[in-house]
């Protein structure tokens, strides 16, 4: 896609909520700086002040059986492995992120969390990549399956905000995954630097290591306007679930030209965003390919409301293709029924990227 279609687009982008951030005096500790050891010390709702302008928070943090199921409204979320994370997304059908960013709820892979579980074939494609101090996921959903409207471009959760507490308010993060020297997948650590683009189709969502000095950095949110492709670059393919390791890339808006390192800073809003680089996906290695139906097995049923509902791919019968491995090793099975990946296809997603790249 050529750059005048991604201008045009990022045009139409809305309104940036972060560039004049200022805590609000009713409720000035910024959410990234509550700390809570998951599940004992997690309150009832994170963010209660009812005189803070925005709010109050919609959901609840303390999730459990008994908010398992359809209609949760839990803020808590994960992001542990492939087969199990998190995103968050609206709570009521036919909603844009613009218009609900400070209300997102928790929409999980797996059961166990407390939360909605996305329904079958809501992740159509998943890149799963382990940086030595970031974890990057990214892929393609059936986004309607989550309550977005059809067409929505989206927009950028972060524990940031205009007023610094959150999007959503009260939405807290934590994953099993760090220290990396925990092997047991029932500890979990508080993750207060993450990043989750939702719209155009697809999504990125990033945690970074909390004992990382570049935690800040990596999982930057002053970008909320250019999208996954740079926020978080990635070789993600429609119809394929993958892990890999992968190396840090430099932080966005950070690039070498001539040998110098330079930094771009997003502009204020009424400006176009126009990046003077393009990113580059990280080098990975070591992946492995999974089937969705192998990893989602929690999947709920979509509930049908109105047109254009009908599960497709995800749940896949398996004629495996297992083609267009791209630069990115072994791994058996291929994808499901989805896609047999060719390099046209990969185009397509170039037209993804950029639908990524818009943002509220
Ligand atoms: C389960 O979560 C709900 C909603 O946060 C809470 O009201 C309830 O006390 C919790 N139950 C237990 C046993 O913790
Ligand atoms: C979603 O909302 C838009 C705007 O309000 C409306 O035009 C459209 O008909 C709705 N779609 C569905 C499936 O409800
Ligand atoms: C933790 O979960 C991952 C992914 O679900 C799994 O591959 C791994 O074996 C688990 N580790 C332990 C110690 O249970
Ligand atoms: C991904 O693949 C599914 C199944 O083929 C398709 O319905 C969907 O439109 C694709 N998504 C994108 C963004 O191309």
């Amino acid at each position: 896609m050529s750059r005048s279609t991604l201008s045009a687009l990022l045009i139409a982008a809305a309104a940036s909520t972060y560039v004049f951030a200022q805590p609000d005096p009713a409720d000035p500790t910024p959410l990234y700086s509550k700390h809570y050891a998951y599940p004992s010390a997690i309150p009832y709702q994170v963010d209660y002040n009812t005189a803070a302008i925005r709010g109050p928070q919609v959901g609840y943090n303390i999730c459990n059986g008994t908010t398992e199921n359809q209609q949760s409204m839990c803020q808590t979320s994960f992001v542990n492995h492939l087969d199990d994370f998190c995103l968050w997304a609206p709570s009521k059908p036919n909603s844009t992120i613009a218009d609900t960013e400070q209300e997102e709820i928790a929409w999980c892979t797996k059961k166990g969390h407390g939360t909605r579980v996305m329904p079958e074939g809501t992740l159509q494609g998943v890149q799963y990549l382990k940086m030595k101090d970031y974890i990057q996921i990214t892929g393609f959903i059936k986004q309607e399956n989550v309550n977005m409207a059809t067409g929505d471009y989206g927009g950028e959760l972060d524990p940031h905000g205009a007023d610094l507490r959150g999007n959503p308010l009260g939405g807290l993060m934590y994953s099993n995954v760090y220290p990396s020297s925990n092997t047991d997948n029932s500890t979990y650590t508080q993750v207060s630097d993450w990043t989750n683009f939702m719209g155009g189709d697809a999504f990125c969502i990033k945690i970074c290591d909390p004992s990382s000095q570049n935690k800040g950095s990596n999982c930057e949110n002053r970008y909320d306007r250019v999208g996954c492709a740079y926020n978080a670059p990635n070789n993600a393919q429609n119809g394929t679930f993958e892990v890999c390791d992968a190396d840090d890339v430099l932080p966005v808006g950070t690039y070498v030209s001539g040998g110098a390192t330079l930094t771009w800073t997003q502009p204020p809003d009424g400006v176009e965003p126009n990046p003077p680089y393009t990113p580059t996906p990280p080098a990975s290695s070591n992946c492995v390919k999974y089937q969705s139906a192998q990893l989602y097995t929690d999947a709920v049923k979509p509930t049908s409301t109105g047109s254009g509902s009908q599960p497709t791919g995800g749940s896949g019968s398996g004629s495996s293709s297992g083609s267009g491995s791209s630069g990115s090793g072994s791994g058996s099975g291929g994808s499901n029924g989805a896609s047999s990946m060719t390099v046209s296809a990969i185009t397509g997603l170039a037209g993804v990227a950029f639908a990524m790249a818009i943002f509220a």
